[in-house]
């Protein structure tokens, strides 16, 4: 019967055709040509109108499979366009992925080592939470002695081995344990977070970032220390910068002495930031007291040393222009991501 032939050419047809589709246009061209609405299929009841009831049954029964077969193909067709499109579609942008950045200060701890590296010291890692010991008394601290109200304490409560402990309020607290350690002659710096039980404003938080520094040998002295210390400024600093040492007390340091550095900001010519002196106050330092050397077990006599402390946060103030420490301490990203 010609119905008959008819349909199976048409199924021949589409499934080379279906065989060979490329892309969502000629699948859409095919299905529009086989299975719509205007198909040689969707017309074809009307063809077999006139055909007897064992005729129409005969047809009717091929008519449904191909019509099913061919609806086939073209599944089949489109769902093999769409794993193709996902291994080939070069032009999809994709999701973008957020890049992530070191905070300031993880770079400035990055670029303080690189610098101390380069004068010739070792840079040591110290614990947060440390004895009374190694922050007060070692350090020429002794109970009741009035140097301690200098540091408003956070104390912990458990007492383990009789001995009390704390959050470290300075980071001189590595001094004696890091030559108890390693041992003279030594250079080493340490540097991280301190902690005091104080309210927060725009230059002080309860949590912050200090720096200490100690060299201990037969010889190292004053002269070593300014040095030093000026070399690590001018580094820190980008630019040259010049010194001054004036007395100061601290009871680990014998003399002790306070640290300016020219103004930056005005070249000492005197401006707010200095106010109007030409110098600002970023350090504490001094010769290591005897007490110190005795209490690291070191022969005072044959052995002698310097040592320095100063803020992080305010050097990284100072230096990127920023008037408050807590924002420096957030995890603002507005903040973050200027760096
Ligand atoms: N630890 C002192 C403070 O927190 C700073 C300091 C002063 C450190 C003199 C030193 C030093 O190493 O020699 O204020």
């Amino acid at each position: 019967m010609r119905l008959i032939e008819d349909l199976k050419k048409i199924f021949q047809e589409a499934e080379n055709k279906f065989q060979d589709v490329k892309n969502d246009k000629e699948l859409e061209e095919l299905r529009i040509k086989y299975l719509g609405r205007k198909s040689y299929l969707a017309n074809f009841p009307s063809l077999i109108k006139n055909l007897s009831l064992e005729e129409k049954k005969e047809v009717g029964k091929l008519y449904n499979d191909i019509k099913k077969r061919i609806e086939e193909l073209y599944k089949q067709a489109k769902n093999l366009i769409k794993e193709e499109e996902i291994k080939f579609d070069f032009d999809d942008p994709g999701e973008e992925i957020e890049q992530g950045r070191k905070h300031l200060i993880s770079q400035t701890f990055e670029k303080v080592s690189k610098i101390f590296l380069e004068i010739g010291f070792s840079i040591v890692d110290f614990n947060q939470i440390v004895s009374e010991k190694e922050n007060f008394d070692y350090l020429n601290i002794p109970v009741n002695h009035p140097a301690r109200d200098l540091w408003d304490t956070l104390w912990i409560k458990n007492i383990k081995n009789e001995e009390r402990y704390l959050f470290r309020t300075h980071t001189s607290c590595f001094q004696v344990p890091i030559i108890k350690k390693i041992g003279v002659p030594l250079r080493a710096i340490v540097y991280g977070k301190v902690f005091r039980y104080e309210a927060t404003d725009r230059t002080h938080d309860f949590e912050f970032l200090q720096l200490d520094g100690i060299s201990v040998s037969e010889d190292s002295n004053l002269a070593h220390l300014k040095y030093v210390t000026r070399r690590f400024f001018q580094l820190f600093f980008d630019k040259e910068i010049s010194i001054r040492l004036r007395p100061g007390y601290f009871p680990f340091v014998e003399p002790g002495l306070e640290i300016d550095i020219g103004c930056i900001f005005c070249n000492q010519k005197g401006c707010q930031v200095c106010k109007k002196s030409g110098f600002i106050e970023v350090a504490g330092a001094g010769m290591i007291h005897s007490f110190v050397l005795k209490s690291a077990g070191i022969d005072f006599k044959k052995y002698q040393g310097y040592a320095f402390g100063f803020g992080l946060d305010r050097l990284i103030m100072l230096k990127h222009g920023i008037n408050d420490i807590r924002i420096l301490h957030s995890s603002d990203l507005r903040f973050i991501k200027q760096f």
